[in-house]
This record gives C-alpha cells, structure tokens and sequence, in this order.
C-alpha cells in the first residue's frame, strides 16, 4: 500500500504514546469529597465502596493524608442525625453543628490544604430538599432559602471554609451569598458555584451517604437543571458568572461532557466537574460482577471529564489516584 499518512507511527511505542499525549491528569486537578459524621468510629457507605462516614478525628487524620499526597482541596459534607433535622433546616445555623466543628478542627491541623463547604439545606432537612419549602408545602421557596444559605455561608468561611459551593441551584443566590461574604469582611473567600447542576439520577448513593434519602424518593426538577438542556445551562453558567462566582461546575460530569465542553468554551473562569457517587457506584459495581477492569476504567473516566475541559475534579477516587500518581 501506498500510504502517505500512517497515524499508527506516533502509538508505536509506549515514548511516543507520552509524547503525544493530549490530556493530562495532575493530582492539582482533583479535589477530594468526605463525608463525616457525629460517631466516633468510621461507617461504610454500602453503595460506595470504600467511601465512609468518618468521625472528625477519622477525617482530620484522611485530610492530612490527602495533604500530604498533593490533593489541594477536600469537600467536606455532614452526616446530620434524624435528631438534627426539621422542615426549617434550623441545625444548619447552629453554632456548633457538625460541619462547623469538622472545618474548624480540619483548618487547625491542615491549614494549607484548601476547605470546600457545601452551601445548602439537604442535609439539615427532614424532607431532604436543599432549601425551605413554601406555604403549601409543594416547592422550595427561593428567596427565604437565599437568606438562609447567605447565613450558612457566612458561618462556614468564619468557621475556616477557603470555598463556599453553592449546591443548592436557588436562583440569585450567587451574588447574595458574595454580598454577604463581603459585607462581613470575608473578601477572600472564594465561591464555586454549582453552576450546571442537572437533576440526576446519579446522585443516589450520595443521598444514602448523607442520608438525605427519602422513602420516597423527592424531585427536585423545579429548581436543578433537566438533564435535556445544554442551553439553558449555559445560561446558568453565565449568570452564576456575573453575580460573582470565583469558579463554576458541572455535575454530574461523565454523563455530561458535552455540557462540560460547552462550558468550556464560553467560560474564562476555573471549571471544575463532579464526578458523582452514582457515577462511582457504576464502576465499582461493574467491576465486582467481573464485567469492567476497575482500574482502567477509573482512569479512563477521569481522563474523560479533563479531555471535555474540566480544570478540576471533584472525585471519591481522588486518593487512590493521588497514589497512583505519585508513584
Ligand atoms: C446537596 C448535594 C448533592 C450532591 C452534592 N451536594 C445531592 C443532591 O443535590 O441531591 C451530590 C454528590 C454526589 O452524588 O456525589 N445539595
């Protein structure tokens, strides 16, 4: 044959195959979601393999670890018992609430490593949903949820959040929330915005974790993104951007590359994805039926969500990969 193009040349060798790589994973791109709760031992998390709730000293020790690894950023999310629980999401405001004491312990003993909070209700309300709900009952009501969130957001940079992440998808609360991280003087707490945030099936075993779970299952397509709109994401993106969001993400991210590129493409700002439990849970349960190779397709899922455009992974492989990295 007469070829003038051989493109296998390049894939020859494993050199030329690092050569021409297009796509790198650093462990600066990963950021490191922890659960912990009021116990003082560790507790799986059944549809997460090796996922646990973790007691703050459990989770000081697996920050600093991490720290230690190269991982920047942790997310930390609270496992509120049914005790702490009401309509209001009240606990959430309580001085000494469990995700407080957890960052002020973390930041005391890893104070580089940077702190992510979450900046909604889900995990304060019996009824699972991320803010207050109106009159009658049937929807989340905007505007006292925004007040509520501007609060909560407040009391976690005081409590040592380097990041606030805005989780809830409400609309304005982008630029409430960074009026009142600067009206208390917390001019250099960053926001990262839950931007894109689609409601998604894939956030199942999250949902087991924290135990916002309900018997039935809730809905919340009246406020996060049907999983049909690219568009309209993209319009989230920019408005989140012009209330003042530092960074902006999109979750879940593996069934969502498309809207990660898209975003990529209009976005100046750091973009981060989630890459949620429920996309976890798949590779780890196709891997114990014998049906994937887990770590190729860990890898190869990661490699994915950087190749679509994301700057920075949120991800519960985000250890193991550290090592590997490192290795
Ligand atoms: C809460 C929140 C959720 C996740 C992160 N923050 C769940 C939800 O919106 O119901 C999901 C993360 C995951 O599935 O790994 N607002």
């Amino acid at each position: 044959m007469e070829l003038t193009t051989r493109l296998r040349r390049n894939r020859a060798s494993e050199g030329l195959r690092r050569m021409t790589s297009e796509t790198r994973l650093n462990v600066a791109n990963l950021v490191y979601p922890l659960f912990v709760h009021d116990g003082d031992g560790n507790e799986p998390v059944a549809s997460m393999p090796g996922v646990e709730r973790r007691s703050v000293k459990d989770l000081v020790r697996e920050c600093r670890e991490a720290f230690d690894l190269g991982i920047p950023a942790a997310a930390i999310f609270p496992v509120i018992d049914r005790a702490g629980k009401d309509s209001r999401g009240s606990h959430a405001l309580s001085r000494d609430n469990l995700l407080f004491r957890a960052l002020r312990e973390v930041k005391v003993a890893v104070p580089e490593l940077v702190l992510v909070a979450d900046v909604a209700l889900d995990p304060y309300t019996d009824h699972g949903h991320d803010g207050v709900l109106t009159k009658d009952g049937r929807g989340v009501d905007n505007d006292p949820t925004v007040e509520i969130l501007c609060a909560l957001a407040v009391m976690e940079a005081e409590a040592g959040a380097d990041v606030v992440a805005p989780s809830d998808m409400m609309d304005g609360r982008v630029g409430a929330i960074r009026g009142a991280l600067d009206a208390s003087g917390r001019i250099d707490v960053c926001i990262l915005a839950y931007a894109a945030k689609f409601a998604s099936a894939y956030y199942g075993p999250f949902r087991d974790a924290v135990g916002s779970a309900q018997t039935a299952p809730i809905s919340k397509a009246t406020y996060q993104l049907d999983p049909a709109n690219v568009r309209e994401a993209l319009r989230e993106v920019e408005l989140d951007e012009r209330e003042g969001a530092d960074l902006v993400m999109v979750k879940p991210a593996g069934p969502y590359l498309d809207v990660i590129r898209a975003v990529r493409e209009r976005t100046k700002l750091p973009l981060a994805a989630y890459q949620v439990s429920g996309e976890y849970a798949q590779i780890h349960a196709a891997a114990q039926a014998g049906w994937l190779d887990y770590n190729q397709c860990r890898d190869e899922s990661l490699m994915a969500i950087r190749r679509a455009g994301a700057d920075l992974i949120l991800t519960y492989f985000a250890r193991e990969m550290a090592e590997k990295l490192n290795r």
